[in-house]
């Protein structure tokens, strides 16, 4: 099977949906945070303020051309910022079908409303920092996509149910 690229904004919901398509396809799940986590030793919050977000995007990107060695089926989750950069973008068409997992500001607040582990959101207002980061990540999410699955109202099961579809066609 192709492997199943998710994207989006930070609370888009990639990790609970990348869960719920497990559950229906067995494909081993692949989280970029929590490998480059894993790998470096230290969390999302100690990478940006000790190494920089700089040297946290060339970790993703590296991540992308691990990945990109690999050769059974996987479903792939992605931090939200990882096709910001041109290069990503490619790496990650080139990887799957790449579904961007689209969420309007009041969903994504509702969602992180008591998240301490992004240092992008610890902003004194949050909603203006997410607006803001959305319109000029908007454009870049729907250039990396594939298919575009708009997730506000709908549950977990209605939108891995979608994704599944499209990839059996
Ligand atoms: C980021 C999203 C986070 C994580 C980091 C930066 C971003 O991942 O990679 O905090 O720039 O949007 P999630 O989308 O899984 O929260």
């Amino acid at each position: 099977m192709e492997n199943i690229i998710l994207i989006g904004y930070m609370g888009s919901g990639k990790s609970t949906v990348a869960r719920e398509l497990h559950q229906r396809n067995n494909m081993e799940i692949i989280d970029t945070d929590s490998k480059i986590v894993k790998e470096q030793g230290k969390s999302i919050n100690e990478i940006f303020a000790q190494d920089g977000e700089t040297a946290f995007r060339d970790l993703e990107t590296d991540c992308l051309k691990q990945l990109s060695e690999k050769k059974d089926s996987f479903i792939l989750s992605t931090g939200g910022g990882m096709p910001v950069r041109e290069e990503n973008r490619a790496l990650l068409k080139n990887l799957g079908t790449v579904f961007f997992l689209k969420a309007d500001t009041d969903t994504i607040l509702e969602r992180v409303k008591h998240d301490t582990a992004r240092p992008l959101l610890q902003d004194e207002d949050r909603r203006s920092k997410i607006e803001t980061m959305l319109m000029t990540r908007t454009p870049l999410y729907e250039a990396a996509a594939d298919y575009i699955i708009v997730t506000d109202g709908r549950t977990v099961e209605e939108i891995a149910g979608e994704i599944i579809s499209v990839i059996n066609r």
